[in-house]
Protein backbone atom coordinates (compact mmCIF):
# COMPACT_ATOMS: atom_id res chain seq x y z
CA UNK A 1 0.00 0.00 0.00
CA UNK A 2 2.86 2.12 0.93
CA UNK A 3 6.32 2.35 0.40
CA UNK A 4 7.40 4.16 3.91
CA UNK A 5 8.48 2.42 7.04
CA UNK A 6 5.60 0.76 8.91
CA UNK A 7 4.60 1.82 12.14
CA UNK A 8 5.19 -2.10 13.65
CA UNK A 9 6.23 -4.90 12.13
CA UNK A 10 6.83 -8.70 13.40
CA UNK A 11 8.78 -11.18 11.70
CA UNK A 12 8.61 -14.72 12.23
CA UNK A 13 7.01 -14.95 15.73
CA UNK A 14 6.86 -18.18 17.85
CA UNK A 15 5.95 -18.84 20.91
CA UNK A 16 6.11 -22.55 22.69
CA UNK A 17 3.82 -22.80 25.88
CA UNK A 18 5.55 -26.63 26.54
CA UNK A 19 5.48 -28.61 24.20
CA UNK A 20 2.36 -26.93 22.71
CA UNK A 21 3.47 -24.74 19.79
CA UNK A 22 0.74 -21.75 19.93
CA UNK A 23 2.60 -19.88 17.12
CA UNK A 24 4.71 -20.17 14.77
CA UNK A 25 6.60 -18.12 11.93
CA UNK A 26 4.33 -15.42 12.17
CA UNK A 27 4.94 -11.93 10.13
CA UNK A 28 2.78 -8.96 9.31
CA UNK A 29 3.42 -5.25 9.41
CA UNK A 30 0.89 -2.08 9.80
CA UNK A 31 1.09 1.09 8.65
CA UNK A 32 0.18 4.86 10.42
CA UNK A 33 -3.25 5.36 9.78
CA UNK A 34 -3.80 2.16 9.06
CA UNK A 35 -6.02 -0.71 10.80
CA UNK A 36 -4.59 -4.40 10.85
CA UNK A 37 -7.42 -7.01 11.93
CA UNK A 38 -5.85 -10.57 13.47
CA UNK A 39 -8.70 -12.73 13.56
CA UNK A 40 -8.75 -16.83 13.73
CA UNK A 41 -11.32 -19.20 15.48
CA UNK A 42 -10.53 -19.89 19.19
CA UNK A 43 -7.15 -21.11 20.26
CA UNK A 44 -5.88 -20.18 17.14
CA UNK A 45 -3.22 -17.96 18.54
CA UNK A 46 -4.28 -14.58 18.68
CA UNK A 47 -3.33 -13.43 22.09
CA UNK A 48 -0.60 -15.53 21.80
CA UNK A 49 0.47 -13.07 18.77
CA UNK A 50 -0.77 -10.01 20.78
CA UNK A 51 1.68 -11.04 24.12
CA UNK A 52 4.25 -12.21 21.16
CA UNK A 53 4.16 -8.54 19.81
CA UNK A 54 4.11 -7.07 23.07
CA UNK A 55 6.80 -9.09 24.81
CA UNK A 56 4.36 -10.20 27.39
CA UNK A 57 5.61 -13.77 27.06
CA UNK A 58 9.21 -15.32 25.74
CA UNK A 59 9.24 -15.28 22.09
CA UNK A 60 10.97 -16.01 18.61
CA UNK A 61 11.06 -13.59 16.16
CA UNK A 62 11.64 -9.78 15.56
CA UNK A 63 10.09 -6.51 16.26
CA UNK A 64 10.47 -3.59 14.57
CA UNK A 65 8.83 -0.14 15.87
CA UNK A 66 9.26 2.80 13.30
CA UNK A 67 12.07 0.87 11.62
CA UNK A 68 13.96 0.44 15.40
CA UNK A 69 14.22 -3.31 16.34
CA UNK A 70 12.66 -3.14 19.80
CA UNK A 71 12.97 -7.12 19.68
CA UNK A 72 14.76 -6.69 23.57
CA UNK A 73 12.59 -3.60 24.39
CA UNK A 74 11.20 -4.78 27.90
CA UNK A 75 6.97 -4.58 27.58
CA UNK A 76 7.34 -1.77 30.35
CA UNK A 77 9.81 0.25 27.79
CA UNK A 78 7.54 -0.46 24.78
CA UNK A 79 4.78 2.04 25.62
CA UNK A 80 7.37 5.32 25.95
CA UNK A 81 8.56 4.44 22.41
CA UNK A 82 4.79 4.89 21.35
CA UNK A 83 3.43 1.23 21.73
CA UNK A 84 0.10 1.22 23.64
CA UNK A 85 -1.96 -1.72 24.48
CA UNK A 86 -5.21 -2.12 26.02
CA UNK A 87 -6.26 -5.89 27.55
CA UNK A 88 -8.87 -8.31 26.97
CA UNK A 89 -9.73 -7.89 30.68
CA UNK A 90 -10.73 -3.97 31.66
CA UNK A 91 -7.85 -3.71 34.10
CA UNK A 92 -8.66 -0.49 36.02
CA UNK A 93 -8.13 0.89 39.63
CA UNK A 94 -11.35 -0.19 41.38
CA UNK A 95 -11.38 2.43 44.03
CA UNK A 96 -10.67 5.40 42.16
CA UNK A 97 -13.36 7.15 39.96
CA UNK A 98 -13.40 6.80 36.39
CA UNK A 99 -12.17 10.55 35.52
CA UNK A 100 -8.98 9.85 38.38
CA UNK A 101 -8.11 6.66 36.69
CA UNK A 102 -7.37 8.60 33.51
CA UNK A 103 -5.72 11.47 35.41
CA UNK A 104 -3.52 8.21 36.95
CA UNK A 105 -2.03 7.44 33.12
CA UNK A 106 -1.75 11.21 32.35
CA UNK A 107 0.00 11.78 35.46
CA UNK A 108 2.43 8.64 35.08
CA UNK A 109 3.26 10.00 31.24
CA UNK A 110 3.72 13.19 32.89
CA UNK A 111 6.71 11.80 35.38
CA UNK A 112 3.93 12.39 38.07
CA UNK A 113 3.33 8.90 40.76
CA UNK A 114 0.41 8.17 41.23
CA UNK A 115 -0.04 8.85 44.87
CA UNK A 116 1.32 12.03 43.84
CA UNK A 117 -1.40 12.77 41.11
CA UNK A 118 -3.94 12.16 43.92
CA UNK A 119 -2.72 14.28 46.42
CA UNK A 120 -0.66 17.15 44.69
CA UNK A 121 -0.31 19.95 47.43
CA UNK A 122 -2.44 23.06 47.35
CA UNK A 123 0.59 24.80 45.69
CA UNK A 124 -0.01 21.99 42.79
CA UNK A 125 -3.73 22.63 42.42
CA UNK A 126 -3.47 24.15 39.35
CA UNK A 127 -1.50 21.90 37.44
CA UNK A 128 -3.81 19.52 39.41
CA UNK A 129 -6.57 20.98 38.02
CA UNK A 130 -5.31 21.21 34.14
CA UNK A 131 -4.63 17.32 34.69
CA UNK A 132 -8.22 16.68 35.54
CA UNK A 133 -9.57 18.90 32.58
CA UNK A 134 -7.35 17.08 30.21
CA UNK A 135 -8.32 13.79 31.48
CA UNK A 136 -11.93 14.39 31.06
CA UNK A 137 -11.83 15.90 27.13
CA UNK A 138 -10.18 12.76 26.50
CA UNK A 139 -12.68 10.95 27.80
CA UNK A 140 -15.70 12.43 26.17
CA UNK A 141 -13.17 11.94 22.99
CA UNK A 142 -13.21 8.43 24.03
CA UNK A 143 -17.02 7.72 24.25
CA UNK A 144 -17.45 7.81 28.24
CA UNK A 145 -19.61 10.90 28.86
CA UNK A 146 -19.14 13.64 31.76
CA UNK A 147 -22.17 12.26 33.66
CA UNK A 148 -19.42 8.86 34.30
CA UNK A 149 -16.44 10.51 35.50
CA UNK A 150 -17.32 10.68 39.09
CA UNK A 151 -18.66 7.12 39.36
CA UNK A 152 -16.72 4.40 39.75
CA UNK A 153 -15.25 2.40 36.78
CA UNK A 154 -17.47 -0.88 37.89
CA UNK A 155 -20.13 1.39 38.26
CA UNK A 156 -20.55 2.13 34.55
CA UNK A 157 -22.08 0.63 31.15
CA UNK A 158 -19.92 -2.25 30.19
CA UNK A 159 -19.61 -1.03 26.82
CA UNK A 160 -18.11 2.34 28.08
CA UNK A 161 -15.58 0.55 30.40
CA UNK A 162 -14.52 -0.95 27.40
CA UNK A 163 -14.12 2.18 25.59
CA UNK A 164 -12.45 3.81 29.31
CA UNK A 165 -9.83 0.70 28.95
CA UNK A 166 -8.82 2.45 25.88
CA UNK A 167 -8.77 5.71 26.57
CA UNK A 168 -6.35 4.77 29.88
CA UNK A 169 -4.29 2.19 26.92
CA UNK A 170 -3.71 5.26 24.48
CA UNK A 171 -3.44 7.97 27.25
CA UNK A 172 -1.84 11.16 25.69
CA UNK A 173 -1.57 9.12 22.53
CA UNK A 174 0.11 6.85 20.61
CA UNK A 175 1.89 5.41 17.23
CA UNK A 176 0.51 1.95 17.34
CA UNK A 177 -2.53 1.02 19.19
CA UNK A 178 -3.02 -2.80 19.93
CA UNK A 179 -6.54 -3.99 21.36
CA UNK A 180 -7.28 -7.68 21.91
CA UNK A 181 -10.63 -8.22 21.15
CA UNK A 182 -12.34 -5.39 22.29
CA UNK A 183 -15.60 -5.58 21.19
CA UNK A 184 -15.89 -9.11 23.63
CA UNK A 185 -19.14 -8.27 25.02
CA UNK A 186 -20.58 -5.76 23.54
CA UNK A 187 -24.10 -5.06 21.42
CA UNK A 188 -24.51 -3.20 18.31
CA UNK A 189 -24.62 0.47 19.39
CA UNK A 190 -21.18 -0.03 21.17
CA UNK A 191 -19.99 -2.01 18.37
CA UNK A 192 -20.70 0.90 15.96
CA UNK A 193 -19.23 3.71 18.67
CA UNK A 194 -16.32 1.25 19.11
CA UNK A 195 -15.77 1.34 14.95
CA UNK A 196 -16.40 4.92 14.78
CA UNK A 197 -13.49 5.73 17.73
CA UNK A 198 -11.23 3.17 15.49
CA UNK A 199 -11.76 5.40 12.57
CA UNK A 200 -11.38 8.47 14.32
CA UNK A 201 -7.88 7.29 15.14
CA UNK A 202 -6.70 5.93 12.78
CA UNK A 203 -7.66 9.51 10.18
CA UNK A 204 -4.90 10.96 13.43
CA UNK A 205 -2.51 8.32 11.69
CA UNK A 206 -2.38 5.76 14.96
CA UNK A 207 -1.30 2.63 13.32
CA UNK A 208 -4.29 0.58 15.07
CA UNK A 209 -4.27 -3.58 15.49
CA UNK A 210 -7.48 -4.85 16.19
CA UNK A 211 -7.57 -8.80 17.30
CA UNK A 212 -10.88 -10.01 17.21
CA UNK A 213 -12.73 -13.16 17.29
CA UNK A 214 -16.26 -12.28 15.56
CA UNK A 215 -15.48 -11.01 11.94
CA UNK A 216 -18.14 -8.15 11.50
CA UNK A 217 -15.95 -5.51 13.53
CA UNK A 218 -13.12 -6.43 11.56
CA UNK A 219 -14.75 -6.32 8.16
CA UNK A 220 -16.44 -3.08 8.73
CA UNK A 221 -13.13 -0.93 10.23
CA UNK A 222 -10.21 -3.00 9.10
CA UNK A 223 -8.06 -2.01 6.15
CA UNK A 224 -6.03 -5.55 5.76
CA UNK A 225 -6.57 -8.78 7.63
CA UNK A 226 -4.15 -11.71 9.14
CA UNK A 227 -5.72 -14.79 9.68
CA UNK A 228 -4.51 -17.55 11.81
CA UNK A 229 -5.03 -20.40 11.86
CA UNK A 230 -3.04 -23.71 14.65
CA UNK A 231 -0.70 -20.87 15.02
CA UNK A 232 -0.27 -19.76 11.34
CA UNK A 233 -1.16 -17.07 9.25
CA UNK A 234 -3.18 -18.86 6.96
CA UNK A 235 -4.45 -15.82 5.00
CA UNK A 236 -3.58 -12.39 4.34
CA UNK A 237 -5.67 -9.63 2.59
CA UNK A 238 -8.54 -7.00 2.24
CA UNK A 239 -11.98 -7.37 4.13
CA UNK A 240 -13.06 -8.31 0.60
CA UNK A 241 -10.24 -11.26 -0.01
CA UNK A 242 -10.31 -12.74 3.26
CA UNK A 243 -14.59 -12.88 2.93
CA UNK A 244 -13.74 -14.55 -0.50
CA UNK A 245 -11.45 -16.80 0.85
CA UNK A 246 -12.36 -20.54 1.14
CA UNK A 247 -9.70 -21.48 3.20
CA UNK A 248 -10.96 -18.81 6.06
CA UNK A 249 -14.43 -19.91 5.66
CA UNK A 250 -13.22 -23.76 5.99
CA UNK A 251 -11.15 -22.93 9.26
CA UNK A 252 -14.65 -20.79 10.65
CA UNK A 253 -17.22 -23.22 9.18
CA UNK A 254 -14.93 -26.02 10.74
CA UNK A 255 -14.87 -24.37 14.36
CA UNK A 256 -18.93 -23.51 14.02
CA UNK A 257 -20.36 -27.28 14.31
N1 LIG B 1 -0.54 -19.74 29.21
C1 LIG B 1 -0.75 -20.80 28.41
N2 LIG B 1 -0.27 -22.02 28.73
C2 LIG B 1 -0.49 -23.08 27.93
N3 LIG B 1 -1.14 -23.04 26.76
C3 LIG B 1 -1.63 -21.84 26.38
C4 LIG B 1 -1.46 -20.66 27.18
N4 LIG B 1 -2.05 -19.62 26.54
C5 LIG B 1 -2.56 -20.13 25.41
N5 LIG B 1 -2.32 -21.46 25.30
C6 LIG B 1 -2.68 -22.33 24.18
O1 LIG B 1 -2.10 -21.76 23.02
C7 LIG B 1 -2.99 -21.86 21.90
C8 LIG B 1 -3.27 -20.46 21.37
O2 LIG B 1 -4.02 -19.76 22.38
P1 LIG B 1 -4.38 -18.20 22.24
O3 LIG B 1 -3.19 -17.47 21.74
O4 LIG B 1 -4.98 -17.77 23.51
O5 LIG B 1 -5.49 -18.26 21.07
P2 LIG B 1 -6.68 -17.23 20.74
O6 LIG B 1 -6.41 -15.94 21.42
O7 LIG B 1 -6.67 -17.15 19.25
O8 LIG B 1 -7.94 -17.89 21.23
C9 LIG B 1 -4.21 -22.60 22.40
O9 LIG B 1 -4.05 -23.97 22.10
C10 LIG B 1 -4.18 -22.36 23.89
O10 LIG B 1 -4.81 -23.42 24.57
MG1 LIG C 1 -7.51 -14.68 22.74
Amino acid sequence: MTSSTPALRVEGLGVRYGALVALEGVSWQVHAGEILGIIGPNGAGKSSCYDATTHMVTRDGKVWLDGQDVTAVPPYGLAPLGLKRAFQQNAFFATLSVLDNMVAVLAREAGTGLLESLFLPWREAARRRALEEEAAALLERFGVPRDMHALRPGNIPYGSQRMLSIALAFGRGARVLMLDEPAAGLGGADMERLAELLRGLRAESVAIVVIEHHMDLIMSVADRIVVLEQGRCLATGTPHEIQNDHRVLEAYLGQAA
